[in-house]
């Protein structure tokens, strides 16, 4: 049982989290979104965990008052974006993204200035002032999908996630301008010891999230965004999977497979930096705590929010 470590009062016997919470759920019409980065005990009491697409898609059509991001700041400014009359809470407002933060707006707004005529496509992975200043947002599983839609003329600057960009290039053969910006995560895989693990599993699959770099990705059988990596994981009849992306993910895959072997890509340091420092900022008890005090909340200023709905919007209306 999961039990809360602290409370107000010193007196209060043990609460049960996962009760507690799920009583919460009903009391708020609330619904628990969770990315797959999440710890294990957040994924199980989640009403759908996705990756960013399945997760802003969720956020789009839920009926609930209160929705409740298990992710990252980013993520649950998405599902504001899409809801402004709903109240969108997020456990540790300090889940941000290294992705997001590679991406400020003010310098942002120069480089766009800087390439006229651009069309600018933005992964999710950014914050809510620079979707303002995008056509469209991708994620990683409808990057490659959307690109291909724009018409061959047209020049693109692609941001913020140059290994995701520099993938989407090699996939569409479209010359992009990329925005130099990069995950923490997905750069400390080596290329070295990922090879080392290979030759000790020679049987395993490699697979592979495309912010990924390119000597990671170049190895990999299946490059995917964490939904298509863990259906390949079902499909596949490889029995062991080197896994190159949040070691979150593997929750699911050993749960819908069990029978089947995952093991995490190892970083270049002897660290759990393949665990992502914000994703893991959310706890149980915070869930806990936030929907008890229906706090921290995440909003975004009227204008911005507008301005930003349209690109996420055509990214709905052009992904299948
Ligand atoms: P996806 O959820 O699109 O797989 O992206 C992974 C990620 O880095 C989220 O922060
Ligand atoms: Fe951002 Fe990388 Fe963490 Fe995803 S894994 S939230 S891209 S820092």
């Amino acid at each position: 049982m999961f039990t809360l470590s602290s409370t107000p009062n010193s007196d209060t016997q043990p609460l049960d989290l996962v009760a507690a919470i799920q009583d919460l759920k009903q009391e708020l019409n609330a619904v628990i979104l969770a990315h797959y980065y999440q710890e294990p005990e957040i994924q199980d009491i989640a009403d759908f965990i996705g990756d960013s697409l399945g997760l802003s898609r969720q956020a789009a059509s839920t009926n609930a008052d209160v929705i409740v991001f298990a992710g990252v700041h980013f993520m649950a400014e998405t599902a504001k974006i899409l809801n402004p009359a709903k109240q969108v809470l997020i456990p540790d407002l300090d889940a941000g993204c290294s992705l997001a933060d590679s991406c400020p707006p003010d310098a942002f707004a120069a480089f766009k200035a800087s390439h006229p005529g651009h069309l600018v496509i933005s992964y999710i992975n950014c914050t809510a002032d620079i979707k303002a200043m995008s056509d469209i947002i991708c994620t990683s599983s409808n990057a490659v999908e959307l690109v291909r839609q724009i018409p061959a003329d047209q020049p693109i600057i692609f941001a913020p996630d140059q290994n995701l960009g520099r993938y989407v290039m090699a996939q569409t053969g479209r010359d992009m301008v990329l925005w130099q910006g990069s995950c923490i995560v997905h750069e400390t895989f080596s290329e070295r010891k990922l090879l080392e693990l290979k030759a000790a599993h020679p049987a395993a699959e490699i697979i592979a999230h495309p912010e990924c770099e390119a000597p990671i990705l170049r190895h990999a059988d299946f490059i995917g965004s964490t939904t298509a990596l863990l259906n390949y994981t079902q499909r596949s009849n490889a029995d062991t999977f080197i896994v190159a992306t949040e070691s979150g993910i593997l929750h699911q895959m050993q749960k819908q497979n069990p029978n089947k072997h995952y093991i995490p890509a190892p970083p270049t340091a002897n660290c759990a930096c393949n665990e992502c420092p914000y994703m893991r900022l959310n706890t149980l008890e915070k869930v806990y705590w936030a929907m008890k005090r229906r706090s921290p909340e995440v909003t975004v200023p009227e204008l911005t929010r507008l301005a930003a709905l349209k690109p996420i919007q055509r990214m709905l209306d052009m992904s299948r």
